[in-house]
C-alpha cells in the first residue's frame, strides 16, 4: 500500500467493508446465523417438496436473483486499475489544485473502456476508448473523464442520445454495428457532418489500440484553471503513455476479438501482476483566458477541434502509475462512478455545450445504475478527503448521521461550517454571463472539415492506407446505397484522394463537382508559437 495519509484511509475504508462481509470462520446467513449445510434444501422427506420455511434457501436464491445491476448505457465494457499520481510541481503557476503541487502523491483509480459494446463484448473492436481517472485528492475527488481521441463526434450534448442510438446495435435484431449492418451509424455521421473529424480518428489506427498502456488520453474539452492568485488560463488535459502510442493492425484486431476477447484487460492485469505497471504522464496545453475563448483562430469551446501541439506545446506536469489490480470487479470496476462535475478548487469547466450536458448526465444515470443517491458511500467512490454534508437518508444509506439539524445555519448541533476560499472552499471565478436564450451555434461551429483535412494531411502513407481500408471495410457494411454516396460526399470535403480511394474500394464513382463550402482555419505556418512555459 501507499504511505500517504489519504492512501491509509482508503485501505481502512476497504477493511471495514470487508470485515462486515467476510469475518469469522463459519459460513453464515446474511444475518450472521451459522449454517450447517448449503447444498441441501429443507424438504418434507428426502423425496418431498421443499419447505417455504427454509430461510437459507430463500435468502440464497433471492440474493442471487438480484445480483445484476444495469450495465452502463455507454462504456459498459471496461477494466480498471489502482495507482498513484505524482505531481512534478510545474503546474502550480497555472492551477492551485493541491494534487498538482510539487511532489504530491495522490491515489487514483482508472477505468478504460470501449463505448458501444455491451459488458461482455470484445476488447479489440474498432471504437473510441474511455480513459476515466478518479483522483482521490486531499481536497475531494477530481474525475478526469476522457477518451483516447482528442475530439468528439458532436458539438452539443443534446445530440448525445441520438449518436449513441445510431451507433448501438440495430433495434430490430440487436446485431452490433461492428459485426453487421452499419446503416444507422453512417446515416448519422453523414447527416451531422460535425462528426467528420472524429470519424477520421475512429477510422485511423487510433480506433484499434494495441494495449491500454499504449493509448493517449484526452480530457477533450477546454477547462478553466485558476491559480493561487486568482489568475485564470484555459487548458486541455492530455495523457501521454510512457510506452509510446501503438495500435493493432486490423487483421490482428479481428483475430484477437475471436481468439481472446479479453486481450486488453488481460494485458493490463497480467502486466500489473508481473511487475509491469502502466505509466502515463499528464500534460497540459495552456491558452490565454481570452474573451472570445479562441486560440489562433481555433474555437476552444468546440469539442470537434483540437489545438495542434505545434501551436501549443503539451507541458508534462505529473506521472500516473497503475500498479494494483482491483480485488473485486463488481465492487470496484463496475460500481465506480465517474462524473465530469467532480472538480476540485483550481479546475473549472467552460461553456463547451458538450461538456455542459455531461455535467447533468453522469450523476443522473448513476442514480439508476447504482440504485439511488448514496453511491458516494461505496468504498470505490468514497472521497479520501473528510466528508461533512447535510445530505440525508435515501436508498442504501449506510451512514448513521448524528444530530437533529442537517441545515445551515443552525443553533442546535455542532454543525459543519461553510469554507471560505482561503480555507479551501470551491469558489467559482466570477464570470460575465449574458445573452438571449437561443437554440443556435456560434458561427465558428460551422467549420466541420478543416481539422479532418489537417488530420489526414498529417498521416504517413501507411496510416493513410489503413484509413482508406477502414472506411472501405466499414462503409462496405452499410447496405443503403444513398448513405454510402452521401458519406463519399462528406469525404470529398476532407480530401479528394481519400474520397477517390474509398469510392474505388466500394466500386462507386467518386462524387463529381466541388465539395461543399468549407470555412478555412489558419495555416499552421502563419501562426505564432503558443504561450510561454507554465514554469514561468
Ligand atoms: C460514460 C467519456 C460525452 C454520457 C463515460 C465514460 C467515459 C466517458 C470515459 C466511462 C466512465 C467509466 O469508466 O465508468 C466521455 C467523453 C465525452 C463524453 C470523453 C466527450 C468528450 C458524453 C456526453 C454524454 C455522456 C455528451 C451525455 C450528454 C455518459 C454516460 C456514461 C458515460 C451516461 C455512463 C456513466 C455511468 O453509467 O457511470 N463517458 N463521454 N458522455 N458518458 Fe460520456
Amino acid at each position: 500500500g501507499k504511505t500517504t495519509a489519504v492512501g491509509a484511509r482508503a485501505e481502512s475504508v476497504d477493511a471495514v467493508q470487508t470485515a462486515r462481509a467476510q469475518a469469522g470462520d463459519y459460513l453464515t446467513t446474511a444475518q450472521g446465523v451459522r449454517l450447517p449445510d448449503t447444498d441441501h434444501s429443507l424438504k418434507a422427506g428426502s423425496r418431498g417438496p421443499t419447505l417455504l420455511e427454509d430461510f437459507h434457501l430463500r435468502e440464497k436464491i433471492t440474493h442471487f436473483d438480484h445480483e445484476r445491476i444495469p450495465e452502463r448505457v455507454v462504456h459498459a465494457r471496461g477494466a480498471a486499475a489502482h495507482g498513484t499520481f505524482t505531481a512534478y510541481g510545474n503546474a502550480t503557476a497555472a492551477s492551485k489544485a493541491g494534487f498538482l503541487q510539487q511532489g504530491r502523491e495522490t491515489p487514483v483509480f482508472v477505468r478504460f473502456s470501449t463505448v458501444l459494446g455491451s459488458r461482455g463484448s470484445a476488447d479489440t473492436v474498432r471504437d473510441v476508448r474511455g480513459f476515466a481517472v478518479k483522483f482521490y485528492t486531499e481536497e475531494g475527488n477530481f474525475d478526469l473523464v476522457g477518451n483516447n481521441m482528442p475530439v468528439f463526434f458532436i458539438q452539443d450534448g443534446i445530440k448525445f442520445p441520438d449518436i449513441i442510438h445510431a451507433g448501438k446495435p440495430h433495434p430490430d435484431r440487436e446485431i452490433p454495428q461492428a459485426q453487421s449492418a452499419h446503416d444507422t451509424f453512417w446515416d448519422f455521421v453523414s447527416l451531422h457532418t460535425e462528426a467528420t473529424h472524429h470519424v477520421m480518428w475512429a477510422m485511423s489506427d487510433r480506433g484499434i489500440p494495441r494495449s491500454y498502456r499504449t493509448m493517449e488520453g484526452f480530457g477533450v474539452h477546454t477547462f478553466r484553471l485558476v491559480n493561487g492568485d486568482g489568475a485564470t488560463a484555459l487548458a486541455k488535459f492530455h495523457w501521454k503513455p510512457v510506452a509510446g502510442v501503438h495500435s493493432l493492425v486490423w487483421e490482428e484486431a479481428q483475430l484477437a476479438a475471436g481468439t481472446d476477447p479479453d486481450f486488453h484487460r488481460r494485458d493490463m492485469a497480467d502486466g500489473i501482476e508481473n511487475g509491469a505497471p502502466l505509466e502515463f504522464e499528464l500534460g497540459l496545453q495552456l491558452f490565454p483566458d481570452s474573451a472570445d475563448e479562441t486560440f489562433e483562430g481555433i474555437d476552444l469551446l468546440d469539442p470537434t477541434k483540437l489545438v495542434p501541439e505545434e501551436l501549443a506545446e503539451v507541458q508534462l506536469v505529473g506521472k500516473l502509475t497503475l500498479d494494483r489490480n482491483p480485488t473485486n470487479y463488481f465492487a470496484e470496476t463496475e460500481q465506480v462512478a465517474f462524473h465530469t462535475g467532480n472538480l476540485v478548487p483550481g479546475i473549472e469547466v467552460t461553456n463547451d455545450p458538450l461538456m455542459q450536458a455531461r455535467l447533468f448526465s453522469y450523476l443522473d444515470t448513476q442514480l439508476t445504475r447504482l440504485g439511488g443517491p448514496n453511491f458516494t458511500q461505496l468504498p470505490i467512490n468514497c472521497p479520501h478527503a473528510a466528508v461533512n454534508d447535510n445530505l440525508r437518508d435515501g436508498m442504501h444509506q449506510t451512514a448513521v448521521h448524528q444530530g437533529v439539524s442537517p441545515y445551515l445555519p443552525n443553533s442546535i448541533d455542532a454543525a459543519p461550517r461553510p469554507a471560505r476560499e482561503d480555507e479551501g472552499g470551491y469558489v467559482q471565478v466570477p464570470r460575465e454571463i449574458e445573452g438571449r436564450a437561443v437554440r443556435e451555434n456560434p458561427v465558428s461551429f460551422a467549420d466541420h472539415f478543416s481539422q479532418a483535412t489537417l488530420f489526414w494531411a498529417s498521416m504517413s502513407e501507411v496510416e493513410k492506407v489503413h484509413i482508406v481500408e477502414a472506411f472501405t471495410f466499414e462503409l462496405g457494411k452499410c447496405y443503403e446505397q444513398p448513405i454510402r454516396e452521401r458519406m463519399l460526399g462528406v469525404l470529398a470535403n476532407v480530401d479528394a484522394d481519400l474520397c477517390a480511394a474509398v469510392a474505388e474500394g466500394l466500386g462507386l464513382p467518386a462524387p463529381a463537382g466541388a465539395p461543399a463550402e468549407v470555412v478555412p482555419s489558419p495555416a499552421l505556418s502563419q501562426v505564432p508559437p503558443g504561450p510561454g512555459s507554465i514554469t514561468g
